[in-house]
């Protein structure tokens, strides 16, 4: 099933727990929420509190992006604020294993992250014990940049893996996704989407719903 999981960042902050339920009920099965620490990317977002203050507004599945150094030190703070569902990069983990099995014994689904110049390599020994691998479409620090092309091949290669394998894993794509190019990356076999400004920029529930729609075509 095709999923979209609108990310938080391009919202409007002043009216973020009505933006978080305007996408909710238009259909978006995730809240995707960027955590940076101004360390693994330069800039600095939002944590625990804020996460903690909109679990109310919805029971979608909160799927919470760490660009944090070292993101096994707030897993379980993480929890408590109510993440279901939490991807780290793998740039960010000396020891990824152990913080997968970190997310893992929280009760939580597990994912990691790769930058755009990551090899998918980084995924051979550990990729049988994911819930989702994200795929940085962009470099990781900002809201409203530019897809990078290449990332596409990515995507085809990582599903290839995936079914040689047979492994259902989620595949995410993170960064300039637009209804103009969401198509090519469905072809390409990524299943869920995050979108930032394509969502918040303008009318959120009704950006939503033109993704959806879309996806109604597979
Ligand atoms: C980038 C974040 C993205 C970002 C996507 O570091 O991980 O989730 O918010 O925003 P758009 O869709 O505007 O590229
Ligand atoms: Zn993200």
């Amino acid at each position: 099933m095709l999923k979209l999981a609108p990310s938080i960042l391009a919202a409007d902050f002043k009216i973020l727990g009505q933006q978080v339920v305007d996408v909710a009920e238009a259909g978006a099965q995730y809240i995707h929420l960027d955590v940076m620490d101004g360390a693994f990317v330069p800039s600095i977002s939002f944590g625990m509190p804020v996460i903690g203050s909109l679990r109310s507004c919805t029971d979608r599945i909160f799927d919470v992006h760490m660009m944090v150094e070292e993101p096994g030190r707030y897993i379980n703070d993480m929890k408590e604020a109510g993440a279901d569902l939490i991807c780290v990069h793998a740039e960010a983990c000396t020891h990824l294993d152990r913080t997968m099995n970190q997310i893992k014994e929280a009760g939580l689904k597990a994912g990691v992250a790769l930058n755009p110049a990551t090899s998918l390599s980084v995924l051979d020994q550990i990729l049988p014990e994911l819930d989702m691998v994200l795929i940085m479409s962009v470099n990781p620090g900002f809201g409203g940049q530019k897809f990078i092309p290449y990332t596409l091949e990515k995507v085809r290669a990582l599903r290839r893996i995936c079914i040689e394998r047979h492994l259902e894993t989620d595949i995410q794509v993170d960064g300039g996704v637009t209804c103009d190019n969401v198509r090519e990356l469905i072809e390409a076999g990524a299943n869920v989407f995050v979108a930032g400004s394509a969502v918040f920029k303008g009318n959120a529930a009704a950006n939503t719903k033109a993704f959806l729609k879309i996806f109604e075509e597979y």
